[in-house]
């Protein structure tokens, strides 16, 4: 199948042809995702809470997102992969963001990076953007900002945070991302940031009325016993991976595995 592209995001939104995203954090999800025809693959810093063991994404280091990005993209044939720039590599300003994203584009073959903040970001998204990397925006409950915004949080309700919320979206298009993710926010302000957009919305925990949708993929997959109320668990693959390894384990106690079919003779 063709490559995925910046400009077939575009099309998708003025077509009214719903966007996929899921996460992805290595070869064996990534190859599984982009045979099914999943539009986009994000290396989300996502990894640090559910593939590294950390609490929060805060821990999550540039060469973390180089190894996972290198990845997925290696195992992407026809998806779009963007890349989490983690925190602590983009906030200073245009020259670290131009940096880590030069990174990540130079190691991991990835097609576009992501970065929270709208106002606050614009800067370093113009910066990208005039240097040739697509950027991908992210608003609403952005998980680096989780100590400042008191854990998971719907934004932008209320007409003042709603406002607020408007000018970033508008700041993080006119800076010149290619598309935005918008995370638990009410319906009907997605839905409208969606109209005065131009640039594709990917929505999560932001209702049905958005240009596509992101999950990750361990929720998606129902893969750890809880999920977010925005997440809907589309298989039970924790159950059956813990099942699978129950079995195994039995297998080889009893000696019922490796059999003559397993073995090699003389
Ligand atoms: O890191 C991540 O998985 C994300 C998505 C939730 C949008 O940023
Ligand atoms: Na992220």
């Amino acid at each position: 199948a063709r490559r995925v592209r910046v400009h077939h995001l575009r099309q998708a939104k003025e077509r009214g042809e719903k966007i996929t995203m899921l996460t992805a954090y290595d070869a064996a999800t990534a190859a599984l995702f982009d045979a099914a025809g999943v539009d986009t693959l994000l290396v989300g810093d996502s990894i640090g809470n559910t593939m590294l063991g950390h609490a929060t994404t805060l821990p999550v280091t540039l060469d973390d997102m180089v190894r996972a990005g290198r990845a997925v993209a290696s195992a992407a044939r026809r998806a779009f992969v963007v890349v989490d720039l983690p925190f602590g590599t983009y906030e200073e300003g245009p020259a670290q963001a131009l940096a880590s994203a030069v990174r990540i584009m130079k190691e991991t073959g990835a097609s576009a990076v992501k970065l929270e903040g709208g106002r606050r970001s614009a800067a370093q998204i113009q910066a990208l953007t005039e240097a040739g990397i697509p950027v991908v925006g992210h608003l609403g409950y952005t998980p680096q900002s989780e100590n400042a915004l008191g854990g998971p949080r719907v934004q932008g309700r209320g007409d003042e945070a709603a406002e607020d919320l408007s000018q970033d979206a508008l700041a993080v298009q006119e800076a010149g991302a290619c598309g935005v993710v918008l995370e638990m926010v009410p319906r009907e302000l997605a839905a409208r940031i969606t109209e005065f957009l131009a640039i594709p919305t990917i929505g999560i925990g932001a209702g049905p009325d958005v240009d596509g949708q992101v999950l990750v993929w361990t929720d998606m997959a129902g893969m750890t016993g809880w999920s977010p109320r925005f997440a809907r668990r589309f298989a039970e693959a924790g159950a059956l991976l813990r099942e699978a390894a129950q079995e195994y384990a039995d297998a080889v106690r009893s000696g019922e595995f490796p059999t003559a079919e397993h073995t090699f003779e003389q």
